[in-house]
């Protein structure tokens, strides 16, 4: 949406709600916040005023607007809220997208009707449908404090309706869904888990789904109509549903995030559950990014990408469920083997077999020493890359530094452009480590990988 088409709906409703117009300091203070710059200091300097001044004026405008819209307003979310309601306002019946036309979907038409509130309050009961067809029965849960609440917030405060749950395989991607889940599906109506790690087609999983919520009835043929009818729930009921293993739905051999052939619809209903204003929210689990959910969170959807990472200083408890010793030699075992909890759990398994739980016998090894089914759980994403993403690997894996791109043009027989783009699919399936130093990005890999990749290639 553009720039002044949000200033003037804003105007608008704060009209209609208050009789008056916004100011022209009010006007000014959005106009930078919606373009997501420091508002004070520029609108301070323009106007040769206090930087508090201005600091007063906005809160007492997220007042206003909180009033107007029925809802905690902030410097954070206006953008988002402002486009939603105006989605609400908007929508008419039918929702055009990448060629196919949803008819008749009947989207947020009725009211402005705020995400929160639902069509009928009684359906937000204490007593949510929940199917979690196969998840996983979590036996032990660790930490994650702040990574719950974020994406608790996200659903909850910030009505986010598309997420990203992304990290390498065995960082907890599935348990930590199953706990949010967990902590909260009293919020919602429908709670749903499905796994989708034997690449069902769309139309297969969007049975599935209408299944689950029309119980009885009958389900459509036309895969249109059962998009339009899944819209339909989610924005008649709050739905929490998470697809877990969304990696199968691509391909190997290509570049990260690429669906399969026959595949290539997920990226239409995605994008769709992004777009169409709904009160629902859907969680994918994927260790590689899909290619869309970048796109689609840059252009102010309520998208967001939650990258998880290691497991940090609560990974001491798997250790200690294993019944491991030494103690003081814990931190130095997580942080080679990363923080990742699988990672961790195949080689706590391996030193109580054959160094009777000494941690400290076991790091006198030439580290890291990679478990069997530690390797073979990274042979999966492996497995998919492209020859130019393998060469960067091995390039990589040799390098006693992280290095630049640039340095690794004409190092590997492959062009510059490809180069770039494995680094990038690389990134994308969260196998490279970069950072940051005196204005280059450098890139390298940790040290499981690097030895993995050493193993393969010799
Ligand atoms: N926060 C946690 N606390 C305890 N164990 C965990 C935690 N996160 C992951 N695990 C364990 O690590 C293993 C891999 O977790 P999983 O959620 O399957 O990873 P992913 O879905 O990212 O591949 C599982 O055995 C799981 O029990
Ligand atoms: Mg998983």
């Amino acid at each position: 949406m553009e720039l002044k088409e949000v200033l003037r709906f804003a105007d608008e409703k704060v009209f209609s709600t208050t009789g008056k117009h916004l100011d022209d300091l009010q006007e000014a203070i959005l106009k930078e916040v919606l373009q997501g710059r420091k508002y004070a200091t520029k609108v301070a300097q323009d106007r040769d005023c206090s930087e508090g001044y201005v600091r007063v004026a906005a809160s007492e405008l997220w007042k206003i607007l909180s009033k107007v819209f029925d809802e905690d307003v902030t410097k954070v979310n206006i953008r988002a809220i402002l486009e939603r309601a105006k989605f609400y306002t908007n929508f008419s019946s039918s929702v055009v997208s990448d060629n196919i036309t949803v008819k008749n979907i009947n989207i947020c038409q009725e009211r402005a009707r705020s995400p929160t509130e639902p069509q009928n309050p009684q359906q937000t009961s204490k007593k949510p449908h929940i199917d979690l067809g196969d998840a996983p029965e979590i036996f032990s849960f660790f930490d994650r404090t702040s990574e719950l609440s974020s994406l608790e917030n996200w659903i909850t405060q910030e009505h986010t309706r598309l997420i990203a749950l992304l990290g390498i395989s065995g960082i907890g991607k599935t348990t930590l869904s199953l706990s949010l889940i967990d902590r909260i599906k009293t919020q919602f109506d429908y709670v749903i888990y499905r796994s989708l790690r034997f690449s069902p087609t769309l139309d297969a999983t969007l049975t599935n789904l209408l299944q689950i919520f029309s119980q009885q009835s009958e389900i459509p043929q036309n895969i249109e109509t059962k998009i339009a009818q899944i819209l339909d729930y989610l924005r008649k009921n709050r739905c929490l549903i998470v697809l877990d293993d969304v990696q199968m739905l691509f391909g190997s051999g290509q570049l990260a995030g690429q669906y399969k052939t026959g595949h290539e619809d997920y990226q239409l209903f995605f994008k769709l559950i992004a777009e169409v204003c709904h009160q629902s929210c859907l969680i994918l689990n994927s260790w590689e990014k899909p290619r869309e959910i970048a796109r689609l969170s840059k252009d102010n959807h309520p998208v967001r990408c939650f990258v998880l990472g290691s497991l940090g200083e609560a990974a001491k408890e798997i250790l200690n469920s294993q019944k491991l010793s030494d103690e003081e030699t814990w931190s130095t075992l997580i942080d080679i083997y990363q923080g990742n909890p699988l990672w961790l759990e195949f080689t706590a398994t391996l030193i109580q077999d054959l160094f009777g739980g000494r941690v400290s016998e076991f790091l006198q090894c030439e580290m890291p020493i990679l478990d069997e089914g530690l390797q073979s759980q990274l042979s999966q994403p492996f497995g998919r890359l492209t020859q130019p993403e393998l060469a960067v690997m091995v390039h990589l894996a040799n390098q006693p530094e992280p290095v630049a791109v640039s340095q690794i043009f004409n190092k590997i027989p492959f062009s510059p452009s490809e180069i770039v783009n494995a680094v990038r699919a690389l990134g994308n399936r969260f196998l490279l480590e970069a950072i940051e130093e005196e204005k280059i990005t450098l890139f390298s890999l940790n040290p499981v990988l690097k030895q993995y990749v050493k193993t393969q290639s010799s």
